[in-house]
């Protein structure tokens, strides 16, 4: 049976014992089995199948000129930032980010335009006006196009006003045409670029905390260039995404995009000093060496390593995935749900579907790095582009070893010490073998796929709707 075959006919199975209530143009519909039917049908045959190999073919115009955008917004009167900025964007990426926002983006533009009147749309945006009248102003105020300045240029652009042969920072390149066919709004394709430019500042950053030297097939930023450029890099990258974002003109876009930023810099630290697994306030690990925090108070913090002796090992099990899935969900699915819930903000669509966008981001990313976590167990360094095997050596317990630990408590000792000791590696992967963790992970990742296909039920069938249901099969049986 294959794995699609056997996936539908657990959702069959799922889906006809509870009445599942869908939200179809916006009218809250009760289905039963004959839905039920209807949706694993569409599992095991996906009309996206037929119709589709490609889900980048829909948007390809838009993903082939999306680094060359990119490029626009990052350059720098600086060769060797210019290089460094620019380095991850010129080896292929998965590009999975603006793919996801560019196919919601098309899918959103089938609602009827009457339905989407939550906020105005710029007449300049919306598909059957082609003209696109976005100009750089110096003295513009306020514009509403995403090319136009609020400041005066010279301010943005020049160190000294009176010295602008070769400003540090260029001016930022006007987006080309609005494609009138194509029914994505400029704004959202330069969403697709802004999600982009973060996603790689934040990876320019993981490089030099995970100490990688090797991504995309090359080697890291940190090691191409040195940690310092790379650290500075990735800030380049966030600040002229900041600019870019502050450019959308819409408030409600501009939080949710600089919340996930902060999302993703409180992920990190919560992977990097998990207070679940290892409840010590008073000390942090630096690269092998253990290092005191200085106190607030003055006064010595109490040293209290390991897990919580009082309560049961199943309550420590369900904290630690519990604090493993809020720390995926900021690292990883933040940016997929809070850009999905801002192209359907830009698309002035409706309360419901601006829900259903963002849940449609959240679990689509939740399974995205729940399956990141298992290629490591599973995948050699030549098919992922990186080193695999990497997660137990940084010390990072996530969902496959926390299945086996559920399973072996005397695993609590070597997770709380970050698999430090000669062996703990060893006996933890195959403790995971044992226990079938990379199995379970699978299945925890394919419950999160599943709610994702149901929340792309709000919006009306079209191609672009088939691409991302394809998109989001494939993000759960990828092999890299
Ligand atoms: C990759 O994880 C890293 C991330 C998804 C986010 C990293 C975030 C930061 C470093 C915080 C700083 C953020 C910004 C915006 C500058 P991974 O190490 O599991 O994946 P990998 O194997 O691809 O490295
Ligand atoms: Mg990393």
């Amino acid at each position: 049976m294959s794995s699609e075959l056997r996936n539908a006919s657990k959702t069959l199975l799922k889906l006809s014992k509870k009445r599942i209530i869908c939200t179809l143009n916006h009218r809250r519909c009760h289905s039963s089995f004959p839905t039920a039917v209807e949706t694993a049908e569409k599992l095991v045959q996906p009309r996206s199948k037929a119709t589709f190999n490609d889900p980048f073919s829909i948007v390809s115009h838009e993903m082939s000129n999306l680094a060359k955008n990119i490029a626009s917004l990052i350059g720098s009167g600086h060769p060797t930032l210019n290089r460094v900025s620019s380095y991850y964007f010129e080896a292929e990426g998965k590009n999975v980010r603006p793919l996801i926002v560019l196919l919601l983006s098309k899918a959103l533009s089938k609602i009827p335009i009457e339905e989407r009147n939550r906020i105005p749309i710029d007449k300049s945006d919306v598909s059957d006006q082609p003209q696109y009248k976005g100009t750089p102003q110096a003295t513009s105020i306020a514009g509403n196009s995403v090319d136009d300045s609020i400041s005066p240029l010279q301010i943005l652009h020049g160190i000294n006003p009176r010295v602008i042969l070769d400003p540090l920072s260029k001016p930022m390149d006007k987006l080309p045409q609005f494609d009138s066919v194509n029914g994505i709004l400029p704004k959202q394709r330069r969403l697709a670029e802004i999600v982009e430019m973060i996603h790689t500042a934040s990876l320019l950053h993981d490089d030099v905390i995970d100490l990688s030297d090797s991504r995309r097939g090359r080697p890291t930023g940190n090691i191409a260039f040195t940690n310092k450029m790379a650290v500075l890099a990735g800030d380049f990258l966030l600040g002229r995404a900041s600019v870019a974002i502050a450019r959308l003109r819409n408030p409600e876009v501009i939080e949710l995009l600089s919340t996930t930023i902060a999302n993703l810099v409180e992920g990190e630290f919560m992977q990097l000093k998990n207070t679940v697994l290892s409840n010590n306030e008073s000390t942090i690990s630096n690269d092998g060496e253990t290092k005191t925090i200085p106190s607030a108070t003055g006064k010595v913090p109490i040293q209290d390593d390991g897990f919580s002796v009082d309560v049961d090992h199943q309550t420590n099990v369900d904290a630690a995935f519990e604090y493993y899935l809020h720390k995926t969900y900021l690292k990883t699915a933040s940016l997929m749900s809070k850009s999905s819930r801002a192209a359907a903000v830009l698309s002035g669509s409706q309360d419901v579907v601006i829900e259903n966008c963002y849940e449609f981001g959240r679990n689509l990313g939740l399974c995205f790095q729940i399956v990141d976590d298992m290629l490591d167990y599973t995948s050699s360094d030549l098919a992922i582009g990186k080193p695999s095997q990497a997660d137990l050596k940084l010390g990072l317990a996530t969902a496959p070893i926390l299945f086996a630990w559920k399973e072996k408590p005397e695993l609590g000792e070597l997770i709380g010490r970050k698999f430090k000791n000669p062996g703990d590696i060893e006996v933890a992967r195959s403790a995971v073998d044992e226990f079938q963790g990379v199995e379970k992970t699978r299945l925890m990742a394919e419950g999160y796929c599943l709610k994702a296909l149901e929340n792309l039920r709000v919006l009306p069938e079209s191609d672009a709707r088939s691409a991302l249901e394809l998109l989001t099969n494939s993000v759960l049986t990828r092999t890299k």
